[in-house]
């Protein structure tokens, strides 16, 4: 059985004609696609000219990747708070606006969506743009049937973390007034292109030979056989680990415009088959994990219109359940681990609990019931361990 990432759609990559679009989806025909969402996120700094002395205030609770592009811009940015699930506290975003504060950015977690009415308003009433980073909720609606993405002013996309293609970042504009027809862009880094089209094939492969995919668990088990519990606890620690090297912005990334495999890709997908899929498989973990010891759910239901990015869950060690769950061929990870040093979380709590124990485990739309049903067994085997 194989829980592991999603691989190369081979019957989508065949078809002749394009089944969809994003801009259909979405109903805003302006959409730019980047190679990275990272390179989008730094193209705006750009667009709404943010400059040393302006205030661009951010979620606690972020990646760190979407952070630094934003201090690249030279702006100063600060920190709002938001409770243990990711919720905006709006009344501590209101404290903090002053006559520097620019932008306000917000994420869309796991496609939950925030309550962003009263920000909105916050924003029109002192001309402040409202950024949406919904990185993490592509097709995602509210309860009203309104895509993620429509409330900012701009909104970005990471289309490689909910579809299987190489590469891919949209940035939406809703703003009529931030529309520019004069954008050059260059070509994607190749070899990064290429490397991420082998992946999936290899995903791809492993998925549907069975003997392949039994070769690659047990090379996985004799590879990491002892895998210990590696010291002291987020708790107990003073200071805060470093995000990894990758997630700081590489300047080369600049208007580097996505990949024509994607772009062919992303047109044959079937939406409404991933938005379905992954609700069913999320639902599957809603019934089955529920009372089950050493997890906490993040979310305890599934609202109408939410595509989940995958099904998160506290743990009190999320490295060695990953490690465990990845001898299983799962892949199930320890979610933005690590800290962008420039920004340590030091007054917000509930961000540094997100940070330390979240897991998240893999609900995407080539997993089915029996997938689900084996990833939950091994969970529960690897926690009991
Ligand atoms: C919240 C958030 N924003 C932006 C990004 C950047 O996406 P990309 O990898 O396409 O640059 C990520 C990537 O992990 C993210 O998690």
């Amino acid at each position: 059985m194989y829980g592991g990432h999603m691989g190369l759609a081979w019957r989508n990559l065949l078809r002749l004609h394009a089944r969809n679009t994003l801009p259909a989806w979405y109903g805003n025909p302006n959409i730019i696609y980047f190679h990275k969402a990272r390179a989008a996120i730094r193209y705006v700094s750009q667009l709404l000219d943010i400059h040393p002395g302006n205030k661009i205030l951010i979620p606690s609770y972020n990646c760190g990747v979407e952070v630094d592009p934003l201090l690249k811009s030279g702006a100063s940015v600060s920190m709002f708070r938001q409770d243990r699930t990711g919720r905006i506290d709006v009344d501590d975003i209101e404290r903090k606006i002053d006559a520097d504060t620019r932008v306000i950015y917000v994420n869309q977690y796991f496609g939950f969506p925030q309550p962003l009415e009263r920000i909105r308003r916050l924003c029109d009433e002192r001309g402040i743009y409202l950024i949406e980073d919904c990185a993490l909720s592509l097709l995602s609606k509210d309860n009203h049937g309104v895509p993620l993405g429509s409330t900012g002013d701009l909104a970005f996309f990471n289309l490689y973390k909910t579809l299987p293609l190489p590469d891919g970042g949209a940035l939406m504009i809703n703003n009529p007034k931030l529309v520019r027809d004069n954008l050059t862009m260059l070509a994607p880094p190749r070899l990064d292109v290429l490397i991420e089209t082998l992946k999936l094939c290899k995903n791809s492969l492993l998925r549907q030979l069975p003997a392949a995919n039994a070769l690659y668990g047990s090379i996985k088990r004799r590879k990491n056989r002892n895998i210990q519990d590696d010291g002291p606890s987020a708790e107990s620690r003073q200071t805060f680990p470093d995000m990894p090297a990758s997630y700081y912005y590489d300047e080369h990334l600049n208007l580097r415009r996505m990949s024509r495999l994607s772009h062919h890709l992303l047109e044959r997908l079937d939406f409404e088959q991933v938005v379905q899929q992954r609700r069913t498989n999320f639902l599957q973990y809603l019934q089955c994990l529920a009372g089950t010891k050493h997890i906490e759910f993040l979310y305890h239901d599934l609202p109408e219109g939410v595509c989940p990015l995958s099904f998160p869950i506290f743990v009190d060690n999320p490295d060695l359940i990953s490690r465990k769950l990845y001898q299983h061929a799962i892949v199930a990870l320890h979610w933005w681990h690590g800290y962008h040093r420039a920004l340590p979380p030091t007054d917000f709590d509930e961000a540094c609990k997100l940070k330390d124990h979240l897991l998240v485990l893999p609900v995407h739309q080539q997993l089915n019931d029996q997938h689900i049903d084996y990833i939950i067994r091994s969970l529960r085997r690897v926690i009991d361990d």
